[in-house]
């Protein structure tokens, strides 16, 4: 099937969404471009915007126990971890591991998915600082980025991986990635059609005019609802987070209208993700109680992956497939009498649901010149939520409803509401990559979270992931131990990379052993990256000089601020399969241990405050930012500090 029959389907949908019936089978159809004939399945929503009834297929979708991975990304990791191999062996040879054959190593273990390095990649929250922050990171472990596997370099290290997860901030780097056919960030950076990344556009007035984009603010705000107007007139309930996400796809998706046709479970059926050639997206997300608004760390953490939405939690335990959410499930069936929805999981609906906090925004337009209609229907959509949600994503129908009525405080309700990745402080998407399932071994941990008064990390996110597990063992997972924020900004190990969890004899109590976790903070090396969070337009320069601070923070300088860091990099990697497989450790790696391992130190005595200055020369493009701080910020940062004080 060629798109443009699709759009003809759609267009014939638009006439009378409830009127037509078509299959799955339709719905989703293998999209075929006419360019070059490559599958390129991402547009794939049959109604744009709109979710859309179909009939359900045969083997009708249903709730999955969280006791295994789902059988598609076990036969995905066959493929995607194989791929990896080639792409270690030569980035760990290039690491100068001295004395040690890494190579041969890699050969010997190629075999044995078990003794391989597994890899994740994990991206904080942040805003527009988190996702550019997050870019120079990943830019500097591609192999695509330019004269980046030379002596010093990172680049080959994101080909090793197999899983990549981002949460709010980071989300919206990771969905940009994927919803752009897996794009590197230096083509995102130097794209010139004024369609994608261009961070100098207020979200609240929208994108350039030209490119493939819409024509002025006006016509931007009349896609915002008209697009989300359509879903609320096929049945289904509506956050600001629908106009959130709406609005981020404008910057993020580089597609016509901002793509309103890409779902998020269309990754699984792009040729790049059936061929392994990149690792495996994950988005998280919160659960929130209606009412609740502190959210506890205790809280539900949910996932979208290509394949499945839902949690490793005890409270659910339990996953949908993606692309049959907005369907009615009861008790983990679809009711015979009940048709399957498709289209639900719009691609920006996903990222907005990681980020709500910034739905903020949305409430900042009505003070702008939009149209009224537009005004009024945030102010229908607030009516009904109440004014405390205004922080949701409404995932109603609730996919897990009577699903797990001993342990899911949520079972009874017909909706869920989702929210920020980050309101439970757990600001790094470690959650997915943590379940001993997946057998992580090592996490590169990039923190773009705002702690301090400057905006820089101070690992809040790694004490809460780490508080969290001591105090829920949620589905088994272990974390390393992690000292008091004070500790790490007394000992500097925000100002520099740091391994927590070297010692894995920590973990003797149970079989598992957790990830070694590369903790990787923001911090200043070429520029000042600590814009506001809630930083509405970010030019091009300063665009551009924050990613570059991002690569010189994840490679040190490429390796000029610590020579020893590319080598140690790859001790990193090879540090558990090293110690599966008895294998000595090489001497080098011993040295890397003792310079980046947390020792256990502790000096909980209060810092003064903190103000790093550059490491590599200082940059004053601070100029290139407008600021807006929302109140809701106050009230969440209060928040914060309350959940703090109890940790
Ligand atoms: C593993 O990857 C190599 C190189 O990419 C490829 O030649 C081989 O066919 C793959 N093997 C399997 C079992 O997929
Ligand atoms: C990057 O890695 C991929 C996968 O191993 C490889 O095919 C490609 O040639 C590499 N590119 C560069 C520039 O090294
Ligand atoms: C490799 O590391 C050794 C020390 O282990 C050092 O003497 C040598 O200069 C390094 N070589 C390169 C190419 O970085
Ligand atoms: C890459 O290296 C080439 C040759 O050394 C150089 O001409 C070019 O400017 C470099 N590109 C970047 C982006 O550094
Ligand atoms: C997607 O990326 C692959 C790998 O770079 C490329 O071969 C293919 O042409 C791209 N597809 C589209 C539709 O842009
Ligand atoms: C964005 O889309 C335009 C038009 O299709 C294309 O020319 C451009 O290369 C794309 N940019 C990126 C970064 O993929
Ligand atoms: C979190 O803990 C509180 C207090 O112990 C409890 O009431 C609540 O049900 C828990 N929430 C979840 C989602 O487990
Ligand atoms: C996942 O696997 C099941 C069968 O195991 C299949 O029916 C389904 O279509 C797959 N889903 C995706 C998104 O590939
Ligand atoms: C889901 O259930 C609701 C309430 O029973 C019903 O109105 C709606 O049509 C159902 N949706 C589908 C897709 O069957
Ligand atoms: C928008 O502004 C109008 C007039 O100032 C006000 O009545 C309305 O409540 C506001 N709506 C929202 C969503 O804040
Ligand atoms: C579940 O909800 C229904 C409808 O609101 C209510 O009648 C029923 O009592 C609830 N069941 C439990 C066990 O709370
Ligand atoms: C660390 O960050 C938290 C907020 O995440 C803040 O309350 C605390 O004061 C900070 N502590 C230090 C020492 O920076």
């Amino acid at each position: 099937m060629k798109i443009a029959l699709l759009a003809g389907t759609a267009g014939a949908l638009a006439t009378g969404a409830n009127a037509y019936t078509i299959s799955a089978q339709d719905a989703y159809p293998d999209v075929t471009t006419d360019v070059g004939h490559l599958r390129r399945a991402l547009p794939n929503a049959p109604d744009g915007y709109t979710p859309v009834h179909v009939q359900c297929p045969s083997n009708r979708p249903s709730v999955r126990s969280a006791s295994s991975l789902s059988a598609n990304e076990t036969a995905w990791l066959e493929v995607r971890r194989n791929n990896t191999i080639d792409p270690m062996r030569t980035f760990l040879n290039r690491l100068n591991i001295t004395g040690f054959d890494a190579g041969g190593y890699i050969d010997q273990v190629s075999n044995n998915a078990s003794a391989l390095p597994n890899i994740g990649i994990a991206v904080s929250g942040g805003g527009w600082r988190a996702l550019m922050n997050g870019a120079g990171a990943l830019k500097a472990f591609d192999n695509r980025t330019d004269n980046n596997t030379g002596s010093g370099h990172l680049g080959g290290l994101l080909q090793s991986a197999t899983y990549l997860a981002g949460l709010s901030g980071g989300s919206w780097l990771v969905g940009s990635l994927m919803m752009n056919n897996w794009t590197t960030v230096e083509a995102l950076q130097a794209d010139d059609t004024g369609s994608v990344w261009e961070f100098g556009n207020s979200i609240l007035e929208g994108p350039d005019t030209g490119g493939v984009q819409i024509f002025d603010t006006a016509e931007y705000y009349a896609h915002l609802l008209s697009d989300i107007d359509g879903k609320e007139d096929a049945g289904f309930d509506l956050s600001l987070t629908d106009i959130w996400g709406r609005a981020l796809s404008f910057q993020l998706i580089n597609a016509t209208d901002g793509g309103p046709d890409f779902t998020w479970s269309s990754i699984a059926q792009s040729q790049g993700f059936q061929n392994g050639d990149y690792p495996f997206p994950i988005i998280v997300a919160d659960g929130r109680a209606p009412g609740e608004l502190a959210i506890p760390t205790n809280t539900t953490v949910f996932e979208f992956n290509a394949f499945e939405m839902g949690t490793w939690d005890a409270t659910i335990y339990g996953f949908v497939p993606t692309q049959y959410l907005g369907t009615n499930f009861t008790a983990g069936e679809v009711p015979d009498s009940d048709r399957c929805v498709v289209g639900f999981d719009n691609a920006g609906f996903i990222m907005g649901t990681s980020s709500t906090l910034f739905n903020q925004f949305i409430l900042q337009l009505n003070s702008t010149d939009i149209s009224s209609t537009l005004k009024d229907l945030i102010g229908d959509v607030l009516d009904k939520l109440g004014r405390d949600n205004d922080d949701i994503a409404d995932y109603t129908p609730n996919p897990f409803f009577q699903y797990r009525p001993e342990t899911d405080p949520g079972y009874n309700s017909t909706r869920l509401t989702l929210v920020d990745g980050g309101e439970d402080l757990e600001n790094i998407p470690l959650h997915p990559l943590i379940q001993p399932i997946r057998n992580v071994d090592v996490i590169f941990a990039v923190d773009s979270s705002a702690d301090t008064d400057y905006n820089w990390p101070n690992a809040t996110a790694l004490v809460a992931s780490y508080e969290r597990s001591l105090s829920l063992k949620s589905n088994n997972t272990l974390f390393p131990s992690v000292p008091d924020q004070n500790t790490i900004v007394n000992l500097g190990l925000n100002t520099r990379p740091t391994f927590f969890g070297c010692n894995s004899s920590n973990f003797t109590e149970g079989a598992h052993i957790p990830p070694l976790v590369v903790y990787i903070p923001n911090s200043p090396y070429s520029a000042f990256s600590n814009e506001s969070t809630f930083t509405l337009s970010t030019n091009d320069s300063y665009r551009d000089a924050i990613i570059l601070n991002g690569l010189n923070v994840a490679s040190m300088g490429n390796g000029t601020v610590d020579d020893s860091w590319p080598t140690c990099v790859g001790c990193a990697i090879l540090s558990r399969s090293l110690e599966r497989t008895g294998t000595d450790i090489p001497e080098v790696c011993t040295s890397c241990f003792n310079r980046f391992c947390w020792n256990g130190t502790v000096d909980s005595s209060t810092p003064q405050s903190y103000e790093p200055t550059p490491i590599i020369q200082s940059a004053d493009t601070k100029s290139g930012a407008t600021t807006i701080v929302v109140g809701r910020w106050a009230a969440l940062a209060a928040a914060a500090v309350a959940v703090a004080s109890i940790l």
